[in-house]
């Protein structure tokens, strides 16, 4: 997630930060696309919040030692936070897709933003992720992954819900970004992108065992395999995300 940028990875930020706005980054992981908000909207405020104390504790361990005066960051679950009307944007990138309870979330975010602000929904639709020539470990342990993640009342679509889901959070002026990232080998951002599959099969794979959906011997062949993919002149791997972006009435 460090190797993330604006520009690769949350495009559509890009165009609606501008200096002196307020963010609040919910799910903001180790705080690498968080660093790059605050220095877009300085002298705003930008604060990141995860779920997770360790990607905090890298988060903050990323910000230089002399500080970042607009950038803080802090432990927290989005859907018990108390913000309201504080913040010009909230954003969630690839965070709702890990909610059984997108709604709520959502709503949390909408109360945290100003009337008239911006809600920003980033997710991923697991069902159209494509590696070109896949081998057949890998193929079994990502069926394995969407089952799990089923079973556990993820939704691995969830793309197709975001609009739906905006508006039950009282958000409107929904508009939908397509965001589609085709990588092949040799090209710069192929190990970037395909190997991020590799940390879901290190983090994520493990749960899956827990759970009896793979045996580890399972999740160590599918990372075998998908290592050796990487390597071969003709990978090439698609993901399918969408943006949305929506509005609080005024
Ligand atoms: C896939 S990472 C995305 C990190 C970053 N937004 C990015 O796009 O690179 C999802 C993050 O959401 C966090 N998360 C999941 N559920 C959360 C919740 N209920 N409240 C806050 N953060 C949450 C996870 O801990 C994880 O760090």
């Amino acid at each position: 997630m460090t190797a993330r940028t604006l520009a690769n990875s949350h495009p559509s930020l890009l165009d609606l930060l501008s200096p002196g706005m307020s963010v609040l980054d919910v799910g903001c992981g180790p705080g690498t696309l968080t660093a790059e908000m605050a220095v877009l909207v300085a002298p705003g405020q930008v604060v990141g919040m995860d779920v997770n104390p360790e990607m905090i504790r890298l988060a903050e361990a990323s910000v230089p030692s002399t500080g970042t005066p607009n950038l803080t960051f802090y432990t927290a679950d989005i859907r018990t936070s108390e913000w309201s009307e504080r913040f010009d944007l909230a954003n969630a990138a690839r965070v709702l897709q890990w909610l059984p309870d997108p709604v709520v979330a959502v709503r949390r975010m909408a109360k945290a933003v100003a009337p008239g602000a911006l809600v920003v929904l980033l997710d991923c639709d697991h069902t159209r992720a494509r590696w070109a020539g896949e081998p057949d470990a890998w193929a079994r342990f990502f069926s394995a992954f969407l089952a799990w993640r089923a079973g556990a009342g993820l939704d691995n679509a969830i793309t197709r819900q975001l609009p739906a889901v905006a508006r039950s959070a009282g958000l409107g002026d929904v508009e939908l970004r397509p965001q589609v990232t085709s990588v092949r080998a040799g090209e710069p951002d192929f190990f970037r992108v395909a190997g991020a599959w590799r940390m879901i099969a290190e983090s994520r794979g493990r749960q899956m065992v827990a759970a009896s959906y793979v045996t580890e011997r399972q999740r160590r062949a599918a990372l075998d395999a998908l290592t050796d993919w990487m390597q071969g002149a003709d990978a090439s791997h698609t993901v399918h995300e969408v943006c949305v972006v929506a509005r609080r009435p005024a």
